[in-house]
């Protein structure tokens, strides 16, 4: 059986192969619903996962499986275009290849999306939230199992685990585009079951501001590996027990929909802001 680094490397040259030069130093993983943020990208070549060694083929409706190669604003990214969850059931090794294999293609940053259920008033549906920390209710850790120390530390340090000076930068790319960004703690549960009233206060007592099922486990491999991440939250409902609709897969495609304009507002301008940042400091 193919190892996982053969898979990871196998992949990479695939994606090579495509890029027709481009270089990303940028991926950005989508979340549920997303199309707006999508349909920023000019695209020179979409790969199904199914032709990438070691991908995992998502199961929900509303992620597609691809892996994108283009631009936003002319500067060269990689679009991840559908997620896998823990909870779907593919197992770990899939989502370290996915993120590996970003590193192996020289990715600095992750700009990692999802939607979520948000906890406080102003976390409306439809607005946003930049994840400034993480609190993991999964009692789940995609790095258990023995490490392998070519890609990182077996006891990594998660200060930082969302870089503040990337965040600072999409919070003003965002303004300065009209879109307010809330900041604040998002907290992962399992899934596939929307959390009890009860598990929603809880997490209030615990200092989480936005809920969902993903996110965490990206963010965890890619830190591991020496990648920043930034995070950008769609709030698509209010959290259980907060509001008059029960949370549903409907729900958060609705609400998904009211975000994504600003969603692709805010991540377009930091991508261009980005670019900038990393010109003027090579100069
Ligand atoms: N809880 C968990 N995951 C979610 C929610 C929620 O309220 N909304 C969208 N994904």
């Amino acid at each position: 059986m193919t190892s996982l680094n053969q898979q990871i490397s196998q992949s990479a040259a695939l994606i090579r192969e495509q890029a027709c030069g481009l270089k990303p130093r940028l991926a950005v993983i989508l979340g549920s619903g997303l199309g707006a943020v999508a349909d920023l990208l000019t695209e020179t070549a979409s790969i199904p996962y199914t032709s990438l060694p070691g991908f995992p083929q998502p199961t929900i409706e509303g992620h597609e499986g691809s892996f994108k190669i283009g631009t936003v604003n002319n500067v060269p990214v990689y679009y991840l275009k559908g997620r896998v969850h823990l909870y779907e059931g593919v197992g770990v090794d899939a989502l370290k290849v996915m993120i590996r294999t970003l590193k192996t293609l020289d990715v600095e940053t992750v700009i990692i999306t999802n939607a979520a259920g948000g906890l406080h008033e102003a976390l409306e549906p439809g607005s946003l939230m930049a994840i400034s920390d993480h609190i993991n209710l999964t009692g789940l850790n995609p790095l258990t199992g023995p490490n392998d120390d070519d890609w990182g530390t077996r006891f990594p340090s998660q200060e930082g685990a969302w870089n503040d000076g990337l965040r600072t930068l999409l919070i003003k790319g965002a303004a300065a585009q009209g879109v307010t960004l809330h900041q604040g703690v998002y907290c992962m549960h399992l899934g596939p079951t929307f959390e009890t009233p009860a598990e929603i206060r809880m997490v209030k007592t615990i200092g989480g501001d936005a809920v969902g099922m993903s996110t965490i486990p990206e963010n965890i491999l890619a830190r591991h590996c020496g990648m920043e991440c930034v995070g950008l939250a769609a709030i698509v409902n209010r959290a259980a027990g907060m509001g008059f609709e029960k949370p549903s897969h409907e729900q958060t495609l609705i609400g998904a929909r009211l975000a994504e304009n600003n969603m692709a507002a805010a991540l377009g301008a930091f991508i261009s802001a980005y670019n900038i940042e990393a010109a003027s400091q090579a100069a």
